[in-house]
């Protein structure tokens, strides 16, 4: 972990409300793992004077690229930032997703902008590893659906859900995965054989319905935990989760990837 200056490349709308940032650094992509994040300063002003935690949503061979959507100070400063720009931020930080513990079938369950990390999840699994993956992708409506072009071209199966039923089916992202896993002959997932593995990030009542779906069919599950954050080092405790064992762990300096039956939701 680094705190870096990177060149801004592009920073583009792509949705409402949404934006791509790509950042030319050689560093962080060499050694960023999918679900790791970077803290971000928004701007040079006390106006936002703590970072902004963003997960990184592409590593490619010479820098990373993050997308965010734009819902506070921060974000909306972030989105006014041009191509050539420097961005000072620390990276690459957290634990990231464990895909040694990849599956033969593996299910990615994004809600709104939880989307972001498992890009770079997706990609690891399917390009390195050529795992089987299957997406299912929450929306609100339509128009903020995304990457859902990006997971296909990376060969993953992907289905669509949205709140109002404007695209795909009408309801939850947790309701596709549980017609998925209704597919899947029991034996697939039964814990000895760990041929399915769950991965999720979205809002904090998804995360617990993956949890509970997962949790009672016995499939291993690993959720990336999208907390407020201060210091992003383990430093300030502003990030606690309590776990099942006792006691807490810091969301940015353990996390933000847990497994599931740790945690004590
Ligand atoms: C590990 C991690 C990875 C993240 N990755 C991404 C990402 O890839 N893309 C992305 O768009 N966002 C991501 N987030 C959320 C992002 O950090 C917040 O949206 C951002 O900090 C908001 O800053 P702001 O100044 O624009 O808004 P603020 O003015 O600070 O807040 C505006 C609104 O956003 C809500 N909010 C702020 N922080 C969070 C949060 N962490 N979770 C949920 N709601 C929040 C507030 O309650 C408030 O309603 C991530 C958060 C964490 C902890
Ligand atoms: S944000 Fe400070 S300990 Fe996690």
């Amino acid at each position: 972990m680094r705190q870096l200056k990177a060149e801004i490349l592009s920073n583009k709308k792509v949705g409402s409300g949404f934006y791509r940032m790509k950042l030319g650094e050689n560093y962080l992509a060499k050694i960023t793992r999918a679900g790791q994040f970077v803290e971000v300063r928004c701007s040079s002003g006390a106006e936002t004077l703590l970072r902004r935690p963003l997960g990184v949503h592409r590593i490619w061979p010479d820098g990373i690229e993050m997308l965010y959507e734009v819902v506070g100070k921060g974000t909306a400063l972030l989105s006014e930032k041009k191509a050539g720009e420097k961005l000072d931020m620390i990276g690459p930080l957290g634990n990231g997703f464990d895909t040694d513990l990849a599956s033969d079938i593996n299910i990615l369950v994004a809600g709104g902008i939880g989307v972001a990390p498992l890009t770079a999840l997706a990609e690891n699994l399917r390009a390195r590893q050529n795992k089987k993956v299957h997406v299912m992708i929450g929306a609100r409506t339509r128009s903020h659906i995304m990457c859902k072009e990006e997971f296909k071209s990376l060969g993953c199966s992907v289905k669509i859900s949205t709140d109002d039923g404007s695209r795909g089916y009408k309801g939850f992202a947790t309701e596709l995965l549980i017609n998925l896993l209704a597919t899947c002959k029991p034996e697939t997932y039964l814990p000895q054989f760990r041929r399915v593995m769950v991965y999720a990030c979205g809002p904090m009542e998804m995360l617990r319905a993956v949890r509970a779906i997962t949790l009672k069919r016995g499939i291993p599950c690993q959720v990336s935990l999208e907390e407020r954050m201060a210091c992003g080092v383990g430093v300030c405790l502003g990030c606690p989760v309590k776990m099942k064992t006792g006691g807490y762990k810091m969301v940015c300096k353990d996390g933000p990837v847990f497994n599931t039956e740790d945690l004590a939701w």
